[in-house]
């Protein structure tokens, strides 16, 4: 019999990424088959984010132009993600041509959703919590990435940012397994993956689920034990991604001081620079408990880079708070930035204040923010002319063929001529030329 050929759209953030690999793991081992394109698929499903309102309208228009390019051998087209889990059923009336929706935890059982959905069920759900037990492992080939895997080492999220949709889209905080983490990570590094990047929304917020497999690790917290227990697993590079600001323990500072192949990289969000609006936020920390984390990472003896995200016109947010938020940055010199305009999200406790900020204004403070980001990171990334940086090649430059590309340890962009047969390699750069957002260099 032909096999159901599936093809899955990623539009969220690098927990979708993981999701996806999740689920195409699970599909080939049921039988099915996968496509990288949407035009010869018999399934088609969206792997959705709903952080904005932007973001959780791309999902609806993806759809509507898939049926379009399809029409007349339309595919079964199917949901999952953060807007499946939010708004279940009701998609069914907002896309009558949707088949099956699959909520942040029913990853695993998507071949059985498609099956349903094949043999004529109509509206398929199954926006369950997780099996226990259920396996996180990924195949080697259902990754993003021949040399860069994403390990989820958290999920979820408990903190309530006023904002925010994730607790709602991905359900209270759940730590993964330290042995199995660590299990996986030998595995990739076996198979050659030479960099890890560990992920959740909040990893350091990581709490083992089982206190025995990290009691042998020196660490402030468990999740300064686990980037302990991961470095000595001996692969060559370490990422790790959201770092929550209060759970920011100046031991993790440490352990990177520690282990050389702990990247030298910390993203650690802001939101505002105004104590007021980060109340407002429910954020848990003020400018000054933040200043203290970032003047930690400051004073490394390793250079660290330091990455942030802000949100613009928050409700009440004042010019002055404002003002505040561009003080902050000019304080943190940041080597890198995100910087969004609020956008309501039903549901969310921020949707129903008041004093909201008008869209103009918004996108003034957002420009504001980045010709002050802009200028800053010119002049750091200046600093590093001269200067020799390693980089793991993942592909040719976007810009020129005869480029290569890869990012360094401190997570910048760098671009050097070279050709194909590096990819997948870690070269020492020397970088001769500093651009907006990446660095130009020559192979030493
Ligand atoms: N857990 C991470 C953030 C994950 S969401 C943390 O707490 O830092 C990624 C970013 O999206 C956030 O840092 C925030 O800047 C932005 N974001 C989240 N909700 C938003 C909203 N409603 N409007 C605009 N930006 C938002
Ligand atoms: Fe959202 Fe706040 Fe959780 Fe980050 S910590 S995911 S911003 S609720
Ligand atoms: Fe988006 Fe869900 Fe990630 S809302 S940012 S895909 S957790």
């Amino acid at each position: 019999m032909k096999k159901t050929i599936v093809y899955i759209e990623t539009l969220g953030c690098q927990m979708n990424v993981a999701d996806t690999e999740r689920a195409w793991t699970n599909l080939r081992e049921a039988g099915y088959e996968r496509s990288d394109s949407a035009a010869i698929a018999d399934v088609v499903i969206f792997n959705s984010c709903s952080i904005r309102e932007r973001a959780a309208h791309k999902a609806f228009t993806r759809i509507g132009e898939i049926r379009k390019q399809r029409r007349g051998r339309e595919p079964l087209i199917g949901m999952m993600g953060c807007v499946a889990q939010l708004e279940g059923e009701a998609l069914f009336d907002y896309a009558p041509n949707l088949s099956f929706v699959a909520g942040t935890r029913a990853t695993d059982r998507l071949p059985d959703l498609i099956a349903r959905a094949q043999a004529g069920e109509s509206g398929t759900i199954d926006l369950g919590e997780r099996r226990e037990g259920e396996s996180w492992t990924v195949s080697p080939f259902e990754r993003h990435s021949a040399h860069v895997a994403f390990v989820p080492i958290i999920e979820g999220c408990n903190k309530f940012c006023t904002y925010c949709i994730v607790p709602y889209s991905r359900g209270r905080e759940r730590s993964r397994d330290a042995a199995e983490i660590l299990r996986d990570i030998a595995t990739l590094r076996e198979k050659g993956f030479r960099e890890v990047h560990l992920i959740g929304q909040n990893v350091n917020s990581y709490r083992s689920a089982s206190t025995g497999d990290l009691a042998a690790y020196p660490g402030a917290t468990p999740f300064s034990k686990l980037l302990r227990a991961v470095a000595l697993t001996g692969i060559e590079r370490i990422k790790f991604t959201t770092s929550f600001p209060r759970d920011f323990h100046a031991d993790i500072v440490s352990a990177i001081e520690e282990h050389e192949n702990l990247c030298n990289w910390v993203h650690l969000p802001v939101q505002s620079g105004s104590d007021k609006v980060l109340r407002l936020m429910r954020r848990g920390h003020s400018v000054k408990n933040y200043l203290e984390r970032v003047e930690r990472i400051k004073i490394s003896k390793r250079q660290c880079s330091l990455t942030s995200d802000i949100i613009v016109g928050f409700p009440g947010e004042t010019n002055a708070d404002f003002e505040d938020t561009l003080k902050l940055v000019e304080q943190c010199q940041y080597d890198g930035l995100y910087i969004f305009k609020y956008s309501v999200r039903s549901g969310t406790p921020a949707a129903g204040f008041s004093e909201s900020v008008p869209e103009e204004v918004k996108t003034e403070r957002l420009q504001r923010l980045e010709v002050a980001q802009k200028n800053n990171q010119r002049h750091i990334y200046q600093s590093y002319i001269g200067r020799k940086v390693s980089v793991l090649v993942e592909g040719e430059s976007s810009k020129s063929l005869k480029d290569m590309r890869g990012h360094s340890t401190c997570h910048k962009v760098v671009n050097f001529p070279s050709s194909p047969h590096v990819i997948g390699q870690v070269m020492n750069v020397q970088i001769t030329e500093a651009k907006v957002n990446s660095l130009y260099g020559r192979i030493i």
